[in-house]
C-alpha cells in the first residue's frame, strides 16, 4: 500500500499573512463604524504632523492610540530635521499650509540605533553623512553628555538633546514662522518615547509667542 504523502506544513509567507490580516482589519473597522472608509476616502484632515524615527517600534498612530486619518507622518533614521531636505520640507509645507495642522511633533526615542551609532567612531559608510547631523549636536553638548557616567543614561540624554535641537531647527524655518505670523499655529512639541515602557514624555514646547533671535527671525511684512 502506498504511503500517503502529507505535504510538509509550510509557514505562511509573512506578506501573505499581512494581506490576510489587512482584510480582517478592514472588516473590523467596518463592523465598528460602517462609514469609516467612506469618510476617510473623501478627504484627510489630520491636525498633527509627526516627524519620527523610521524605527519599526515607534509607529506614530499605534503608540498614540489614534486612527488612520489623524496624523500626517514623516519618518527618517533618528528623526533628523535637515532644513535643506526637500522630502521633509515638502511634507512640512503641505501639512502646515494646506492641511493646516495645529501641532508638529518631533518624537525621538530611547534606544535609538541612529543616535547610538552617531555617538561612536564606527564607520557606517553612506550613513556617516546622515549621522553627521546628530554628531554635530553631540559635539555641541559633548561635555554635558559625557559627564553622565552610565552609558545608557548618557545615550538617553543624547536622544533627548537631539529631539530638542530638531524642534529648534523647525522653529527656524520660514514655513513655521510664516504660519505663526498668519494664523498663530502650529505649536511645536519635542517628545521622547521610551521603548522599555511605551510611555511618551514631553521635552519642549515652542508656540507662536516664541521670540526668534536674529538672524533666524523673518519679517513677513517687508
Ligand atoms: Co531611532
Amino acid at each position: 500500500m502506498k504511503k500517503l504523502e502529507v505535504p510538509a506544513r509550510k509557514a505562511m509567507p509573512l506578506t501573505t499573512r499581512m494581506m490576510l490580516q489587512n482584510k480582517a482589519w478592514a472588516q473590523s473597522q467596518v463592523d465598528r463604524d460602517p462609514r469609516f472608509f467612506a469618510r476617510l476616502a473623501d478627504q484627510q484632515a489630520p491636525k498633527v504632523l509627526w516627524i519620527g524615527c523610521s524605527d519599526s517600534r515607534v509607529a506614530a498612530d499605534t503608540i498614540t492610540g489614534t486612527d488612520p486619518g489623524s496624523i500626517f507622518v514623516h519618518r527618517n533614521i533618528a528623526n533628523v530635521v535637515v532644513h535643506t531636505d526637500l522630502n521633509l520640507l515638502s511634507v512640512m509645507k503641505y501639512a502646515v499650509d494646506v492641511l493646516q495642522v495645529d501641532h508638529v511633533i518631533v518624537c525621538g526615542h530611547h534606544g535609538c540605533g541612529g543616535v547610538r551609532a552617531a555617538m561612536t567612531d564606527q564607520d557606517f559608510g553612506l550613513l556617516n553623512e546622515w549621522l553627521r547631523h546628530i554628531k554635530d549636536g553631540y559635539a555641541d553638548h559633548f561635555d554635558e553628555i559625557n559627564a553622565i557616567s552610565d552609558p545608557r543614561l548618557r545615550e538617553d540624554r543624547m536622544v533627548e538633546v537631539h529631539a530638542i535641537r530638531q524642534l529648534q531647527k523647525l522653529a527656524k524655518t520660514s514655513i513655521i514662522q510664516k504660519a505663526w505670523a498668519t494664523r498663530g499655529s502650529p505649536t511645536l512639541h519635542a517628545w521622547v518615547y521610551d521603548l522599555s515602557d511605551g510611555i511618551i514624555n514631553e521635552l519642549l514646547v515652542i508656540d507662536s509667542n516664541h521670540e526668534m533671535k536674529p538672524p533666524y527671525g523673518f519679517d513677513f511684512s517687508k
